[in-house]
Parts: C-alpha cells; structure tokens; sequence
C-alpha cells in the first residue's frame, strides 16, 4: 500500500460538474476523496449532504470516500452517511453529546472512523479512544473555508500525535487538513502525518494531474 495518501476536498470542485471533477481528479492519482460537510451550525457555512455521496456513488466512483463531518448534532447525518456510501467518517468531538457511541456507530455501519480536532482543540479528546479510531485529522485552519492558510503550530500537534500513535501499537491514519500545497507538505509528512487534504491547491489549478504530481515529488524527496 501506498504510504502517503491524497486526499482532494471536492469543497473546492465545481458543483455544477461534480461527478466529472471526481472522475477527473482519481485520474489524476488522487487516492481518496475528501468530502466537507458544513451545517450552518457547528460552522458558519453551508455545503452538501448524504444524497451528493449517494449521488457520487450512482454515478459510478468507488473511490473511497472520506466523509468529513462538520455538523452538530452528528449521529442523524452518520446514518445517512453510512447508507450513502461512505468509506471513511470523521467527526468534531465537540458536536457530539456521546463521542464513543457516534465512533461506535460508525464502526458498526461497516465504515471507518476518527475525530477530528480543531486548530485549538485540546489532544486529551483521544485519550479514550485509541483503541477505536482508525484515522485521525488534525485541521489546519479553522473549519468552514476552503483556501485558508496552514496554522503553523499544527506541525508540532502532528508530532504530539503521532507519538500517541505509536505508544498505542495501533495502525492510525494521521490526515491534516487546511492549507496544504506541494510547499509545505514535506514539513507536514516530517511531522508525521501520512494523509493529506487539499482542495485549493488542486482544484484551482487547471491540472490536477501536475498540482498531485508535485505534491507527490515533495513526499518522495
Ligand atoms: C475546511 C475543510 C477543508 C478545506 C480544505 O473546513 O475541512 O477540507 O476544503 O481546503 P484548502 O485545501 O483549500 O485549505
Ligand atoms: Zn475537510
């Protein structure tokens, strides 16, 4: 398996071409899709639901699909996100009342599960569930936007975590997400992450294939 995967984040894609902008960045070596949902509510902006997974899955892509929850409550949308298709659940400890039970949940629907911390959010949300987790995402910049800049004080919270990774024996996907682009990748591979999200630097370029490749060629340095 590869040891670094990219993830694009469909936030940055154009809608009105969604399932050819999917197929296109897949071929263009992405390995995993990214898909951002926002509420209104636990963020001040407005995305996709469910039925856009659905959608993407109809349509033919079986890419995995890591589903990123930024919504409060989070249970309700779990379960529409299991039956849509989703490959990958992550979500805010902070929005959710019961953060074992909605893990479980997820883990139970046959789909894999994280948290996901925000820039200030505090590390001792994992203290419990290391032996549930599957991934976990730091962000990078405050959730709500894409095409913010890369909070630097995130390399030394990938650090901090993946050394709990390592004392928990277990193989924990270490995703961050925000900000990232081919010149800072290297830094946020160093600090242990081994799963990268990136929407504007992909899909504000007119080839994906050369935003991917440079990302790529960082990570081999
Ligand atoms: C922000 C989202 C990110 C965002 C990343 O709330 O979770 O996934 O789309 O976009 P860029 O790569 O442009 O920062
Ligand atoms: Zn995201």
């Amino acid at each position: 398996s590869k040891p670094y995967l990219i993830a694009p984040s469909i936030l940055s894609a154009d809608f009105a071409k969604l399932g050819e902008e999917v197929e296109r960045v897949l071929a263009s070596g992405a390995d995993v899709i990214h898909f951002d949902v926002m509420d209104n509510h636990y963020v001040p902006n407005l995305t996709f639901g469910s039925m856009i997974c659905k959608a993407l899955r109809d349509y033919g892509i079986e890419a995995p699909i890591d589903v990123h929850l930024m919504v409060s409550p989070v249970d309700s949308m779990i379960e529409q996100f299991l039956e849509a298709g989703a490959s990958i659940i992550t979500f805010h400890p902070e929005a959710s009342s019961h953060i074992d039970r909605s893990l479980q949940l997820i883990k139970d629907g046959g789909a894999e599960c994280g948290l996901v911390l925000n820039p200030a959010t505090p590390l001792h949300y994992l203290d419990y569930v290391m032996d549930k987790v599957d991934q976990i995402l730091l962000m990078s910049v405050n959730p709500g936007y894409g095409g913010q800049s890369f909070i630097e004080g995130t390399l030394e919270k990938v650090r901090q975590v993946r050394q709990r990774i390592i004392t928990s024996g277990r193989e924990i996907r270490l995703e961050v997400d925000g900000g990232i682009k081919a010149s800072n990748i290297r830094a946020i591979a160093e600090a242990g992450a081994d799963m990268f999200v990136a929407g504007s630097a992909i899909f504000n370029q007119e080839d994906y294939k050369a935003a991917i490749d440079a990302m790529r060629t960082e990570l081999a340095l």
